[in-house]
């Protein structure tokens, strides 16, 4: 861009997030000054460190659900957890985030011009009884099940969006996004490609829902921001597009060749198909062909190829970033403030007791003192979570608000963990889980979070 030149304002929401951070990068090659924001309900700030390096680039915490006070002639609307152990965490936050979301994008477009990408998903066609899924194909989705928050939340913003089109002429572009993998997918997303590669790179068995035959098409991640970018610069979209690679390939296939590409020798397990969990899933992409000249470029092999050496460069990071603050922890504790702490250490002395009460009930089988135990051990965690994130929020920047931060994510992992479990009934894993992990990693809280 040469001197004088004005550059053009591009918001992305959702910026911290798998593709947030991915289409920032290439937005800023493009020559726009970014603005992203994100709530970091999934995202995660190390995923812009290299557009945190541009001076054109510019980050804020926020919520897609709050009036949107940016100036930007574009934005892409990426503001949604998008893998379903992230959604069914928070099924209302993910609900309203793609609703009021599209709302509060509705009301800015109305009061400036500007053009409105949304990322929307091949789930609105649910369960699909077309194959391949076309845009005028309106889908099979259950209003109520486990999924409905994100399905019908995203089906919801569409249906706004287009009022919206149709009432006040917003230029709302609705992208229909398939299955995209690549690096910085997080690990404990549950998505089938990172479950698979983290997996085989730490030796874990890769586990299979149903028996495998089940298809997917995966389309890798820069194909994808390409899409999205040529579909900001139509000068005009009228309905939904499909995005996505319409190579299809089974879960049994998949597994197989992230072993192999792994070099790992892991084995396979077998689990229950998750409720809803679609059959067969590919795109038509006859019309994102005709009107963007879109063909994704990067093969399945290629792409995993990538998108593995950044897992295991990241696998190994984790590693030495854990030794590293395990060496600092001791002295971190004697920089806090008393203030937020305080309320992080009420909420796990509340918690010990009953997180020590709820693995004994499971332990002795009490079945349905377990299950009422356990009700209350996750309101309780879900509590700590709060206090911790509040706390690393006000130590940011700080060596302490690092492993505050980490204490939450281990928390974090733990959660999805003790959940799986309930999920399988397995009330030997969930008081090994209670009393071997969370209780000492709490008591290490704790010990950080002493007056
Ligand atoms: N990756 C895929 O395969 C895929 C497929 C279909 C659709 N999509 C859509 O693309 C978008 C991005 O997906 P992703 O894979 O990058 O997921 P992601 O979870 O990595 O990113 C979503 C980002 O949105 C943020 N966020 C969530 N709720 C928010 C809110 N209320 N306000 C502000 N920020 C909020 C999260 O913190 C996260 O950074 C999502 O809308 C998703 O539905 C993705």
């Amino acid at each position: 861009m040469g001197l004088g030149a004005v550059r053009r304002t591009a918001l992305v929401t959702g910026a911290a997030g798998f593709l947030g951070s991915h289409l920032c990068e290439r937005l800023l090659g493009e020559g726009f000054e970014v603005v992203g924001i994100d709530n970091l309900m999934t995202g995660d700030l190390t995923n812009l460190e290299s557009a945190r390096k541009s001076p054109y680039f510019h980050f804020e915490i926020g919520d897609v659900r709050e009036p949107i006070r940016v100036y930007a002639e574009l934005v892409f609307n990426l503001a949604c957890p998008a893998s379903p152990r992230h959604y069914q965490d928070d099924p209302y936050a993910t609900l309203t985030s793609s609703v009021f979301g599209a709302q509060r994008l509705v009301e800015m477009a109305r009061g400036r011009r500007c053009t409105i990408i949304h990322a929307s998903t091949s789930e609105v066609y649910g369960d699909p009884t077309v194959h391949p899924q076309p845009e005028t194909y309106w889908g099979n989705v259950n209003p109520v099940g486990e999924r409905s928050c994100y399905d019908e939340g995203k089906r919801c913003a569409e249906t706004l969006l287009f009022d919206a089109r149709r009432r006040w002429h917003v230029d709302a572009r609705i992208v229909r996004i398939f299955n995209t993998y690549g690096p910085r997918m997080a690990f404990d997303d549950g998505r089938v490609v990172s479950n698979f590669i983290t997996q085989a790179l730490t030796g874990l068995p890769l586990t299979i829902f149903g028996d495998g035959s089940q298809s997917r098409s995966f389309c890798y991640v820069d194909d994808l921001i390409e899409g999205l970018v040529r579909t900001a610069r139509l000068d005009a979209l009228d309905g939904p597009m499909n995005l996505g690679n319409p190579g299809e390939l089974t879960i049994g296939e998949l597994a197989q060749l992230v072993i192999e590409l792994t070099g790992s020798k892991t084995l396979l397990v077998r689990k229950a198909l998750p409720q809803d969990d679609p059959q067969q899933r590919k795109p038509d992409i006859t019309r994102a062909k005709r009107e963007i000249g879109f063909l994704p470029q990067i093969d399945i092999r290629a792409g995993l190829t990538r998108t593995i050496d950044d897992f295991a460069q990241r696998l190994a990071s984790i590693a030495s970033q854990r030794q590293e603050r395990a060496r600092h922890e001791h002295a971190v504790a004697i920089e806090m403030s008393p203030m937020p702490l305080a309320k992080l250490a009420n909420a796990i002395d509340a918690s010990s007791e009953e997180i020590r009460s709820c693995g004994d009930a499971h332990r002795l089988g009490d079945r349905m003192r377990a299950s009422q135990r356990f009700v209350r051990v996750s309101d309780s965690l879900d509590v700590i979570a709060r206090r911790l994130s509040e706390a690393w929020l006000v130590y940011e920047g700080l060596t302490v608000g690092i492993t505050l931060r980490a204490f939450t994510q281990q928390l974090a992992d733990l959660v999805a963990q003790l959940l799986d479990a309930q999920r399988s009934n397995d009330s030997v894993r969930i008081a090994d889980l209670l009393e071997y992990e969370m209780l000492p990693l709490l008591v290490r809280c704790r010990a950080l979070a002493a007056p």
